[in-house]
């Protein structure tokens, strides 16, 4: 099975306005016909970037992503973002349950679950992450880990539901640490996270899910970890904020 590669760039709380339009343009002069037509290309900038970096990707190859969403349509949610304001506002994709949410910010499975939801409902594609800890790791429980969150995070969908889901494998301990996983260690994990969605959702569903490696993904460690057949992409944060590395980890996907 070929799974067309999907690379993102997931910008966190970095840039200011004029930044966020110039890396944008960067992105999109630097994805050429050829390049676009073998990878699927997104960038995640911060929710008030969203208009004016969607105002300068607009008909072209690359997507427009949020970080994060509510999972309702309206309501009194203060300082809060509606999946269908992100739709509104250009998003084709949104970014759930990334482990600076998780950890940082107490989110929970069943929380993350009903966010899923929303933004499928709203017909956003999402991003869902999943990740070990450290220790989680060190205690032999990477398996366990996984299983858990991608059983519970998932709860009540479809297979047809899964068409819409990414998932992004970003082990904590990778995450802005520069300390990547090794090739075998991503295969490993994203093997486990396919066979359990076989298990939930059967072989055709899960053969068709794409699943990206993040954590710190840089130009020269790429290429080796979309090698690995269950690679089918990453979720860049550090080196998604240069257009000239960013790009570089989407060739790599060639
Ligand atoms: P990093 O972040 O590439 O800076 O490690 C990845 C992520 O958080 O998605």
């Amino acid at each position: 099975m070929t799974r067309r590669k999907f690379i993102a760039g997931n910008w966190k709380m970095y840039t200011h306005l004029e930044q966020a339009r110039e890396l944008a343009r960067g992105v999109r002069a630097g994805l050429d016909a050829t390049l676009a037509a073998q990878v699927r290309v997104a960038v995640c900038p911060p929710f008030p970037w969203l208009l004016p970096v969607a105002e300068v990707l607009r008909g072209g190859p690359v997507a427009l992503g949020a970080q994060d969403c509510h999972y309702e349509r309206e309501g009194a949610f203060t300082g809060q973002v509606s999946p269908y304001m992100l739709r509104e506002a250009g998003c084709q994709y949104v970014i759930i349950g990334h482990s600076e949410r998780r950890h940082g910010l107490n989110e929970s499975d069943e929380f993350l679950n009903k966010k899923l939801h929303g933004a499928l409902q709203a017909g956003l594609y999402v991003i869902f992450c999943i990740g070990e800890l450290l220790s989680e790791r060190e205690a032999g429980q990477t398996e366990q880990v996984l299983y858990r969150q991608l059983t519970a995070g998932l709860a009540g969908l479809s297979a047809n539901d899964l068409t819409a889901v990414t998932i992004a494998y970003e082990p904590v301990w990778a995450i802005g640490t520069g300390r990547v996983a090794t090739e075998e260690q991503a295969q490993q994990a994203h093997a486990f996270i396919r066979q359990t969605l076989t298990e939930q959702f059967g072989t055709a569903a899960a053969q068709s899910v794409t699943i990206q490696y993040g954590g710190s993904v840089k130009p020269d460690n790429a290429a080796g970890l979309l090698r690995q057949p269950d690679v089918d992409g990453c979720l860049v944060g550090g080196a998604s904020l240069k257009a000239d590395s960013f790009l570089a980890i989407v060739r790599a996907a060639l």
